[in-house]
């Protein structure tokens, strides 16, 4: 199998490989250090899951590439683009990037509301971006589940920081003035649950040392004011709540 070395627009951890097999487009992720086999094992353990349970993930293939002495998965190559590109996209209308953002901010709810009924951890992403969600013709895909949770959390906790996380980088890949719309969006998904959002707001402004934390937000935005932090998503979730 002949394999073609494969680089994304931004960095990426891992070695990633284009092949053509019987006809299909493969893509070969090679992992890379100390943790590389237990990374594999998560990656393609949640692939399966999330599968399993109707959420749109690449495939895994059985096959054997020859020649490779790391951990490897292989999975069809998808003609995409990632969400990131297609949020900050210049020629497209902002409408359709609300409309795309708004389809994956319910695609994702749906998912949190099933990994808390039935308190499944493996159901989080615990690297959520727009880098890790691919928009292809027929939908989005979600990608890159090899990082295990840094600390022992409960699901609710974990719900909160993957929501926290992802509508921070969703909204940085919009001007920022659009973040009123992308709050609103993504509070409809959800259903308005205050429950929720209460918790996303507060591991923002719950933590302790308070002052600490928001003289460095401001210090941060005064040289980089378009930016959007933690702050500025939880100062607007609250509005909503
Ligand atoms: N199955 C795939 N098909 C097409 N592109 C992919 C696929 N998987 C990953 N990519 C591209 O490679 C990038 C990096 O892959 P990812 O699995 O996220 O690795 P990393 O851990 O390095 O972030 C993605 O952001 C995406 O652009
Ligand atoms: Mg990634």
């Amino acid at each position: 199998m002949q394999l073609r070395s494969f680089q994304p627009q931004r960095f990426t951890e891992s070695a990633l490989f284009r092949a053509t097999a019987n006809g299909d487009e493969l893509l070969v992720k090679v992992y890379d250090g100390r943790l590389a086999e237990l990374r594999r094992d998560l990656e393609c353990r949640k692939l399966t899951h999330w599968a399993d349970s109707g959420f749109s993930v690449p495939a895994v293939f059985d096959i054997t590439v020859p020649g490779i002495d790391q951990p490897y998965l292989v999975m069809p190559f998808i003609e995409s683009l990632t969400l990131s590109q297609f949020l900050k996209h210049r020629d497209r209308p902002l409408q359709d990037k609300q409309a795309m953002l708004s389809a994956v901010f319910k695609d994702n709810a749906l998912r949190h509301n099933l990994a808390l009924s039935t308190d499944d951890p493996l159901l989080i992403h615990t690297d959520p971006n727009t880098d890790n969600v691919l928009v292809t013709r027929g939908g989005t895909v979600h990608i890159d589940f090899e990082h295990p949770s840094k600390k022992k959390k409960s699901v609710s906790q974990a719900v909160a920081q993957e929501i926290a996380a992802f509508v921070r980088r969703a909204s940085n890949d919009l001007e920022k003035t659009h973040l009123p719309t992308t709050i609103d969006s993504m509070f409809s998904a959800y259903g308005r649950n205050r429950g929720l959002f209460r918790h996303v707001v507060d591991l923002t402004i719950g933590r302790p040392l308070q002052f600490i934390h928001r003289h460095k937000d401001r210090t941060r935005k005064r040289s980089h004011p378009q930016i959007v932090t933690r702050y500025d998503i939880a100062d607007a979730i609250k509005q909503h709540l």
